[in-house]
């Protein structure tokens, strides 16, 4: 076992340059063992490898989300450790854009799947783990990675904002049940284009043409999430929302 004392998790790890992989690095950077969730085994593993590269603590944890049996077999394996969970985030989401009457009914639901149902089923399995655990960890958060399609549905968008909307409105439940009980909950909404390789490899151009700083840096997006996770309880934030200082909005 390494020197980490508390655990971290981040459910919807992809490639390194990616805002999953970047949480990860962060966690580990902080001093936590972190769990590298995501469905792809070669990019979780190669996350968890790189952190143990640069001197961090982590491990991959095979799981797709929309898999209740799956995630709870993972949220087992991190109880199993026995370090106290101190950050959980729920991160996957992959977006389509689809003029609405392209979109079928079982590419609607898939979304849901991913973007929606899989938060509900991760923070079902996490909650009971993290409330045992609230006198063994410093403090506790649980969140949750949004979208410019969680406030506004967009032409194009239909499914994705339907996910997301639905999603914002849950871990609003969530921080009102949990959080008089020590568990800060919150959601970050990502408000622009991620400049990461899942937006490069497929719209490369359309970064470009927003210049410099034109879409959210990782690292930057990944300094916000922890200093919500650094606040005194006694100022907690629920939503966070990021932008490109020239986005149009
Ligand atoms: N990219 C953007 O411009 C943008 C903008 C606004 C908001 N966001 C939000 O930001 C978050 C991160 O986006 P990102 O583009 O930077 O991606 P990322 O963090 O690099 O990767 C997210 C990963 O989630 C994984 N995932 C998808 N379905 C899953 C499932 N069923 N079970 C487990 N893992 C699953 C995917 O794995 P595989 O690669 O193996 O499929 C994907 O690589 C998402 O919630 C997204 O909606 C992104």
């Amino acid at each position: 076992m390494s020197q980490a004392e508390t655990n971290a998790v981040v459910f919807g790890v992809g490639p390194r340059q990616g805002l999953g992989a970047e949480l990860c690095h962060r966690a580990a950077a902080r001093g936590m063992h972190v769990f590298v969730n995501g469905r792809t085994a070669e990019k979780i593993e190669a996350v968890a490898e790189d952190i143990i590269k640069a001197g961090g603590s982590a491990a991959p944890l095979l799981a797709d989300v929309t898999d209740e049996a799956a995630v709870n077999q993972a949220v087992a394996e991190i109880e199993q450790d026995g370090r106290a969970l101190e950050l959980a985030i729920y991160n996957a989401g992959n977006n389509r854009p689809e003029k609405f009457l392209d979109v079928t009914a079982e590419v609607f639901e898939d979304m849901w799947k991913v973007i929606c149902l899989g938060g509900f089923l991760t923070s079902q399995a996490l909650v009971p783990l993290m409330l045992k655990q609230t006198d063994s960890a410093p403090r506790q958060s649980l969140f949750f990675t949004g979208a410019s399609a969680s406030l506004r549905g967009k032409a194009g968008f239909s499914a994705f904002a339907a996910g997301k909307g639905a999603l914002r409105m849950m871990v609003q439940s969530l921080a009102r049940e949990f959080g008089p009980q020590g568990l800060h909950v919150g959601h970050v909404i990502i408000d622009g284009a991620i400049d990461g390789e899942k937006v490069r490899e497929r719209f490369a151009e359309y970064l470009d043409s927003k210049g410099e700083d034109g879409g959210l840096d990782i690292a930057a997006i990944a300094d916000a999430f922890f200093m919500m996770h650094e606040q005194h309880r006694s100022a907690w934030t629920l939503e966070l929302d990021l932008r490109p200082f020239k986005e149009d909005f």
